[in-house]
């Protein structure tokens, strides 16, 4: 089994995607869901039953794992749900399918608490062991590190699986029910054997809501195996991580170096191994390095007799010339490697012409065209674009156009003084702010005496024009969610609102499917928000698209507009408290309408420990982070962005407010809609 390219995962994990990139790895899942069709796993156990595969115990049972074996499955470990990371997307976070996985999801990152996060402990695990690896979310984790090639596959189809998870919905459900019904090992941290078992039941109703669905119970069955042939294959390759150290070692060795290639050249003129200088080595053997390593263990500078003499070593120590170049623990792989007795054999050449596996680190982007550039779409059909986009790679060209000119009407707006004057940034100006604000919303709220100005009619017009952006709840964070490791604090705040717009795994509290009983209630009759249908609806104004078209760009694009996103985040869950939600709850109450949707926010979104006080310690936090990165003066640059991002809510809105405004002001004049 030849292995797929480390720098692959790398960049299906943490971006940014090379063209081609996806379409590539999708290619490969969808031939082995091919390959299960033609040449089934043999003893495959049914559809939801419970299966062993003993990956950390030994085959006796009772031998702890070693820290080879431990190496060797990290990223399994590490990476454990992150192939439901965009479960629930604006598009179908309001179903039950989704909201199920999205209970094994948090439950998998430890959402409410970390310290159960079966990632976050096996990292915790690795630390004990003192086994070093860098972080997920670093650009070396799986081009620093070597793993087995049956770890990289795996690891593969979680991550496309996590890029692709409305194509594979089917293929997902089969494996993440695979995933919870391997029964945890003696040797799993404790909690796993009731976590995996509650993780079970959930699985095994998202696949009867699935079949209920429709959704193909053949290709559930080819997620279900794909996922146990996968871990049967990790099974058979572990042992040569633990019972060939010397493989281990010199493999990592060949890493560490690799990794350090592309600065190193130019420095080793002078450095000679059997006649040829060491640059020439590392220029000629940028993909094989085991000549140079026999090379180099063949010259003086390599003492085997006595290993930690060796002049190689001690170049690295204070006052030699690689001093500080080489970590720890990475000058002790060096210790380690001169130690082992025997040389492995050279790796299988992976270059192979005509191997689409063939791609190493050093291959450029997939010849793969890039798509044509799409005609300037309108309005409502970006929007069906944008809604159906399952990675921001699919967004299309006109996304971030979309959110450029929203920043930039907001920018134009500014001079007129519109909306709340700048001020400079403090943790405590921030908060004061907000209280002050909510403050004076608060003060600014009347009950309602008497008939509201507005009638029943007026009121049904609004919340009809209002749908587009309710049923996208929550989009402006769709891309929040990621592997456990990836989550920091900023990241656990803003998906904690994200996760409660989406009901946080109960369908019936999702705030869009809130909307949709108020509208059924209401007569109000529109077809399924992501149809095209809805998209052309005569009766919904073009305006009403604009906030949600930008809502939907931002969650595409959150890496790029993070401190955008923080502001507009802090201005939507601020936008009602006070005075907006109560007033329309009088409205409501008052023509006999649910105000569940609105009551809902004024809770939930509520300043003292409710969703705009977890959006204002976002933007603390990521402050202080740019100002221990960057210093203070990266601040001030940051914390405008956060601000442009805060008015930009009343930009994107200012289409239809100006709608709903001149609607009014003919409804006052006698005019009925
Ligand atoms: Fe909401
Ligand atoms: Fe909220």
């Amino acid at each position: 089994m030849k292995p797929l390219p480390s720098s692959l995962c790398q960049r299906l994990l943490n971006g940014p995607l090379q063209v081609g990139d996806l379409e590539l790895a999708e290619d490969w899942l969808s031939r082995e869901f091919q390959a299960l069709e033609t040449e089934p796993e043999a003893d495959i156990p049914s559809l939801g039953e419970p299966w062993h595969c003993p990956l950390l115990t030994t085959d006796e049972g009772n031998t702890a794992a070693t820290p080879g074996r431990l190496h060797a499955l990290a990223p399994f470990y590490l990476l454990e749900g992150a192939w439901l990371a965009r479960i629930a997307l604006p598009t179908n976070g309001h179903e039950t399918v989704s909201a199920l996985l999205l209970r094994i999801f948090l439950d998998m990152v430890g959402l409410e608490d970390p310290t159960q996060s079966p990632p976050l402990r096996f990292r915790a695990r690795l630390i004990r062991e003192g086994i070093q690896l860098p972080p997920l979310h670093g650009p070396g984790f799986f081009i620093r590190a070597d793993f087995p090639a049956s770890i990289l596959r795996f690891c593969t189809w979680h991550l496309v699986l996590m890029h692709r998870p409305r194509r594979f919905l089917p293929e997902l459900l089969g494996y993440t029910l695979a995933h919870a019904c391997r029964v945890a090992e003696s040797e799993e941290e404790p909690g796993l054997p009731a976590l995996r078992s509650r993780q079970a039941a959930w699985a095994r109703e998202a696949v009867d809501a699935g079949s209920r669905q429709g959704l193909c119970g053949e290709r559930m069955n080819r997620g279900w195996a794909l996922y146990i042939r996968y871990c049967r294959a990790v099974l058979d390759e572990l042992p040569a991580w633990e019972t060939e150290p010397n493989m281990t070692q010199e493999a990592r060795l060949a890493g560490i170096i690799k990794a350090k290639l592309p600065h190193a050249l130019g420095y080793h003129t002078r450095v000679r191994l059997q006649g040829k200088s060491l640059d020439d080595w590392l220029r000629e053997q940028t993909g094989d390095l085991v000549p140079l390593l026999h090379a180099l263990r063949e010259s003086p500078r390599v003492q085997v007799q006595c290993p930690a003499a060796s002049r190689l070593l001690r170049a690295m120590d204070f006052g030699g010339p690689m001093f500080g170049v080489f970590s720890a623990s990475e000058r002790q792989a060096f210790l380690n490697w001169i130690e082992a007795p025997n040389l492995p054999p050279t790796p299988v050449d992976e270059t192979a012409a005509g191997n689409p596996e063939s791609r190493d680190d050093t291959d450029p982007p997939s010849a793969r065209a890039a798509p044509p550039p799409q005609a300037r779409r309108l309005r409502r059909e970006l929007y069906l674009a944008l809604l159906r986009a399952e990675s921001p790679d699919d967004a299309p060209p006109e996304a971030e156009a979309v959110i450029r000119r929203v920043l930039r009407r907001t920018r134009w707006l500014h001079p007129l003084r519109w909306g709340a004057p700048p001020f400079e940034y403090s943790a405590e100006s921030l908060r004061a702010f907000t209280e002050t604000r909510h403050r004076a919303e608060i003060d600014r709220y009347r009950p309602l005496q008497g008939a509201p100005k507005v009638d029943r009619d007026f009121c049904r017009w609004v919340i009809r024009q209002l749908a587009p952006a309710i049923l996208n709840d929550g989009a402006w964070l769709a891309d929040i969610a990621g592997p456990a490791e990836h989550l920091d604090e900023v990241r656990r705040y803003l998906l904690r609102i994200y996760v409660d717009e989406l009901g946080a795994g109960h369908p019936e509290w999702n705030h869009p499917n809130v909307y949709r009983r108020l509208l059924e209630e209401q007569g109000i009759d529109l077809p399924a928000f992501d149809s095209e249908a809805f998209a052309q609806h005569p009766t919904l104004l073009d305006t009403a698209f604009e906030i949600p078209l930008y809502l939907l760009a931002i969650g595409l694009f959150g890496e790029r507009y993070r401190p955008e996103q923080l502001g507009l985040n802090l201005a939507i869950e601020l936008s009602g408290l006070g005075a907006g939600y109560p007033r329309a709850i009088d409205i409501l109450r008052y023509h006999g309408m649910d105000p569940t949707i609105i009551r809902l926010h004024l809770s939930i979104d509520n300043l003292a420990s409710g969703h705009a006080a977890w959006a204002r310690e976002a933007i603390v936090l990521y402050l202080d982070e740019i100002r221990r990165l960057g210093g203070r003066t990266a601040v001030e640059p940051a914390w405008r962005r956060v601000w442009l991002g805060y008015q930009s809510l009343q930009a994107a809105s200012l289409g239809l407010t100006a709608c709903i405004v001149g609607r009014y002001a003919l409804h006052r004049w006698g005019w009925r809609v």
